[in-house]
């Protein structure tokens, strides 16, 4: 008996913000954005759109890959930082859309690492409790909604997109897709990348809204050295622990926030480049939606095969941080 990835989907809205679109919002240039981050380009969402709708467009397109239908699903969550509202549950919203039947939902909050907690948790419900089957497992953000598009030390940063993974209890599987996981969280760096305003310790007022307080504050730098530290000791203790070395891995797929903080890890992973996935050029850090909708383009392009070695590692806000190994 193991628990097989059935199915990868993503979705990012269609409207395109490049870096010169940014040069005529703010004081920045195509060439400090492209040398300083690697993003050319993000996708934004309009208003009318919301995170959980883009959920539900990558999610359909796993279930197809599946061969799932969304009332065969015993389990739904959204890991998010941009959830439709605080409640109902982001997740609960999708199944309604999606027309699935009643199942647990919840969302899971852990910044730029929640696809990789959504992993561990769901992993472990379906491998523990066997009236759970069918897992729909979903990272979206409408990032959008939280940026300053004022602060140009943030705003540059950021896209929004979803992706979605149907996880599945398979009795005749040849292996289990988890081999090896380390999660971590550090609340003492709590106050370098957050959103002030919005929750219980700071309700929306006008003073919370005057003070631009519902928009991502980030001390840049020291994240980028945190991010280093913690997705290279992750990723070496979960290698350590599965007894894999680093050229047997056929790809590695870091959460794509900078890609510097990309080529760091990589390098003292001791992993080649071209081994590395990055598509940050393209959509920019997409959040809790990044690692799936790597995986999905290289699911998709046919570059995953049977039995690979993937390395997934990630940071966010919390801090938050880990490192997971699968076999496809
Ligand atoms: N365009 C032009 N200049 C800029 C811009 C911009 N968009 N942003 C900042 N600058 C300026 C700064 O004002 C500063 O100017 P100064 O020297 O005159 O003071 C200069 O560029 C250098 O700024 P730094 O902050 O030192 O630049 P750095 O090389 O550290 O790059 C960056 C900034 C890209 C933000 C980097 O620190 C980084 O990527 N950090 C990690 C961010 C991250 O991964 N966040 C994760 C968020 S995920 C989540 O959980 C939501």
């Amino acid at each position: 008996m193991g628990i097989v990835i059935k199915g990868t989907g993503m979705y990012v809205p269609e409207r395109v913000l490049t870096n010169a679109d940014l040069e005529k919002m703010v004081e920045t240039s195509d060439e400090w954005i492209t040398t300083r981050t690697g993003i050319k380009e993000r996708h934004i969402a309009d208003e009318a759109t919301s995170t959980s709708m883009l959920a539900c467009n990558a999610a359909r397109k796993a279930l197809e890959m599946a061969g799932v239908s969304p009332d065969e699903l015993d389990l739904i969550t959204v890991a998010t930082v941009t959830p439709d509202k605080l409640f109902p549950n982001t997740a609960a919203l999708v199944q309604r859309a999606l027309g699935a039947r009643a199942c647990p939902c919840f969302d899971l909050e852990a910044a730029c690492s929640g696809l990789l907690y959504s992993l561990e948790v769901v992993h472990s419900i379906l491998k523990a409790n066997k009236n759970y089957r069918k897992a729909l497992v979903i990272g979206a953000e409408k990032l959008s909604s939280i940026v300053d598009w004022t602060d140009r030390t943030t705003c540059v940063l950021f896209g929004d997109g979803a992706a979605a993974l149907v996880l599945e209890r398979d009795d005749s599987a040849e292996h289990d897709f988890y081999v090896a996981g380390k999660l971590a969280a550090d609340g003492n760096y709590g106050d370098i990348l957050h959103l002030p305003a919005g929750g219980s310790a700071m309700p929306a007022s006008h003073e919370s809204v005057d003070g631009r307080l519902h928009f991502i504050k980030m001390g840049g730098q020291e994240t980028f050295k945190l991010a280093v530290t913690g997705m290279t000791n992750a990723s070496k203790e979960v290698l350590a622990d599965a007894g894999v070395a680093p050229d047997q891995i056929a790809w590695v797929i870091p959460h794509q926030a900078n890609r510097r903080i990309i080529s760091a890890v990589a390098q003292r992973l001791d992993v080649p480049e071209e081994r590395v996935y990055v598509n940050i050029f393209r959509y920019g850090n997409t959040s809790s939606a990044s690692i799936g909708i790597c995986l999905d383009e290289l699911n998709r392009a046919g570059k995953l095969k049977r039995g690979d070695y993937v390395l997934l590692t990630a940071f966010g806000g919390g801090l938050t941080w880990g490192a997971q190994l699968i076999r496809w």
